[in-house]
């Protein structure tokens, strides 16, 4: 995983973003697909059209996905395994970076056909801990023709990105705007932030 972190390190300095592609393997992906977690978190999505409980849909205007904020402490092995890498990664930042990340805070999320996120960026005037974005996807077998590309704004250009199975898209979170394009799949995804405090300390 060095390497990774490496190139991952090198794009966040030169260009603000980073794609990472195999972050996890075929296995790992299967393995989270098939978790306890992301298989409840499923069912609990496809019900949360008709209940209040559950997952969340925030602002449908804005964005349509369903999400579900994982707690590190009672994780599969399998997201559990997702979690440590990201714990490394924010670890090598540090270190290569001179950065002082402190946490991280990330959701399942799923994306119903046809619903997206209008564009945005994701650090809030509120609340500017959110240091760098992490989207790792799991969708297998996607196709162009699928859609649901993540499009990232950079300075001269936009750049879409397919949300194929073991990919990371890692941004810094104050300065690329970015969207989320309809797809004709649901789309999933583990979504999240690396925080410069401590994320229980974030909502008090
Ligand atoms: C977000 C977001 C991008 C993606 O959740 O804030 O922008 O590709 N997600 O899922
Ligand atoms: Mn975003």
């Amino acid at each position: 995983m060095t390497a990774a972190f490496e190139t991952i390190a090198n794009g966040l300095a030169e260009h603000g973003y980073s794609i990472t592609d195999q972050f996890l393997n075929q296995a790992e992906v299967d393995a989270i697909l098939s978790s306890g977690s992301f298989q409840a978190a499923a069912e609990n999505f496809r019900k949360a059209g008709v209940g209040k409980q559950g997952p969340r849909r925030i602002n449908e205007a804005i964005r349509g996905d369903y999400i579900q904020w994982l707690d590190k402490t009672s994780s599969s092995p399998a997201v559990s395994t997702y979690l440590n890498r990201v714990e490394a990664l924010m670890q090598f930042m540090n270190h290569t970076l001179f950065l002082s990340l402190k946490d991280y805070e990330i959701h399942m999320t799923v994306y119903p056909v046809g619903s997206y996120y209008k564009r945005h960026l994701d650090q809030f005037r509120t609340d500017d801990h959110r240091k760098l974005s992490i989207i790792c996807y799991l969708n297998e077998g996607w196709k162009e023709a699928d859609g649901g590309h993540l499009r990232i704004y950079l300075p001269d250009r936009a750049l879409d990105v397919l949300p194929i199975a073991g990919r990371l898209v890692c941004f810094r979170s104050d300065q690329l705007e970015h969207e989320v394009l309809p797809a004709t799949r649901d789309r999933l995804s583990l979504t999240g932030w690396i925080l410069d405090q401590f994320a229980d300390l974030k909502h008090l």
